[in-house]
């Protein structure tokens, strides 16, 4: 539809890339520009280290949006994807997956829940957790229950149904009539969330820290008043623990600050430690609609999913390594508070818990994050204006030291007005 196709001037440095101009929209690779890339790229990485194409050396601040829970190239998950690779990688579920079977049970061991879904993303183990609410009601005999209260800011992932549930619109726009079923209420609003509650609402669903929305954290006592609310009329409380999961807040998962328990809990990122999946858990009484051929994926739990999902568990679960993480998310908290301290004209506001950390800056948050590239920091945006801090988990002292004196060029630099090249984009 009124595409033009037109041959670069030059040879681009990563093969023959045909610059693709349609009408209104140039576009100079053949990858959807849906992304906004910074112009950097990367060849290898080492735990908290990642080394560029312009033979520059980087820390990652970033972790892949808070994926590389365990950094890079760690040999323990190295070894787990490289042995299972050699043996099996996919069967599909139509046969049994011992290693999926193991991992479920150590998450059931080891959570609120008694059965897990295996998903490939984030979006996904939402959509089941979605899914899953809606059937519970359906097979208590209510299938006009099935409408989810989320919130303001809130982000669930980019398919048709959790974009809905993020009820952002510069997520929803032109993607046709959104999906029903989905009504937002102000962050923290107590009596705008009673008022939604009615008969056909089947659940609320939360993240325990707003990620993409700008390191937002729910108050434990909302979160009381939630749990409160849900057993009082009948709904499923979810938590979209997608990011916040996996060990990131210094527990294994966030809800275990707030003395809370969901009913449903997606989770994804840190789980795969860079490999794609996540998984949807769930109480046995929450997922009781959820019976045979309600629900499926090819590729879900598959074997080589299910050996870094296995092996990333026995780094996080070893005994101390999530009080490291909380020790770690204590140090990293007090030096940014020291770095608001010294530079009060360029950061506002220190928000998060653990290695969650967002900082609110008086500059754009992409020129921030652009200045900290210069310097040599990966750091990644987020709604509000905040820039993230989303380290691996694993990270030393010397590494809070070395991000910090990077931080503190970045503001020096912002400070000296120095130009800053815009390049990443403030959120997925
Ligand atoms: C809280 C939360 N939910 C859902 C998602 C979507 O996950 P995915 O991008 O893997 O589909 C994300 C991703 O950033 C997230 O942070």
């Amino acid at each position: 539809m009124g595409r033009r196709f037109v041959f670069p001037a030059q040879v681009r440095p990563y093969g023959q890339i045909l610059a693709i101009q349609a009408e209104n929209n140039p576009v100079t690779s053949p990858l959807l520009p849906t992304y906004a890339r910074a112009d950097i790229s990367f060849e290898r990485g080492e735990g908290p280290w990642l080394f560029g194409r312009d033979g520059e050396r980087y820390l990652d601040f970033g972790a892949g949006i808070a994926v590389n829970a365990l950094g890079h190239a760690h040999p323990h998950l190295v070894k787990a994807l490289t042995d299972q690779a050699a043996k099996l990688w996919h069967t599909s579920n139509l046969f049994q997956i011992p290693e999926g079977e193991r991992l479920a049970q150590r998450l059931v061991e080891n959570t609120f829940a008694d059965v897990a879904f295996f998903s490939n993303s984030g979006a996904e183990a939402n959509e089941a957790a979605i899914k899953m609410a809606r059937k519970y009601h359906a097979a208590k005999g209510q299938p006009e229950r099935f409408r989810i209260i989320t919130f303001e800011g809130a982000f669930h992932g980019r398919t048709l149904a959790t974009i809905a549930a993020g009820g952002q619109a510069k997520y929803l726009e032109g993607f046709g009539p959104k999906v029903e079923g989905f009504d937002q209420v102000p962050f923290g609003d107590i009596e705008a969330l009673k008022a939604a509650i009615g008969p056909e609402t089947a659940a609320l669903m939360i993240e325990p820290i707003q990620g993409e929305g700008g390191v937002r954290p729910v108050p434990g006592a909302f979160m009381r008043t939630l749990r409160e609310l849900a057993d009082d009329h009948g709904l499923l409380l979810i938590l979209d623990e997608i990011q916040t999961g996996i060990g990131r807040t210094g527990k294994l998962f966030a809800y275990e600050w707030t003395g809370v328990t969901p009913d449903i809990m997606s989770v994804a990122k840190g789980i795969g430690g860079g490999f794609p999946m996540g998984v949807c858990l769930a109480t046995a009484e929450a997922a009781q609609g959820m019976t045979l051929g309600t629900h499926g994926t090819t590729f879900g739990g598959n074997p080589l999913a299910m050996a870094v999902g296995n092996a990333v568990l026995d780094v996080i679960l070893a005994p101390g390594f999530l009080e490291r993480v909380e020790r770690m998310g204590l140090l990293l908290r007090q030096r940014l508070a020291e770095l608001m301290d010294r530079h009060p004209g360029v950061i506002s506001e220190v928000r998060g818990q653990g290695l969650l950390m967002g900082l609110r800056t008086h500059v754009p948050n992409t020129e921030f994050i652009a200045a900290a590239r210069r310097n040599k920091l990966i750091l990644i945006g987020a709604g509000d204006n905040v820039t993230r801090l989303l380290p691996p988990l694993i990270i030393t002292e010397g590494d809070v030291a070395e991000a910090m004196e990077r931080l503190d060029a970045t503001c020096a630099a912002i400070e000296a007005g120095q130009p800053a090249v815009a390049q990443q984009g403030a959120a997925k």
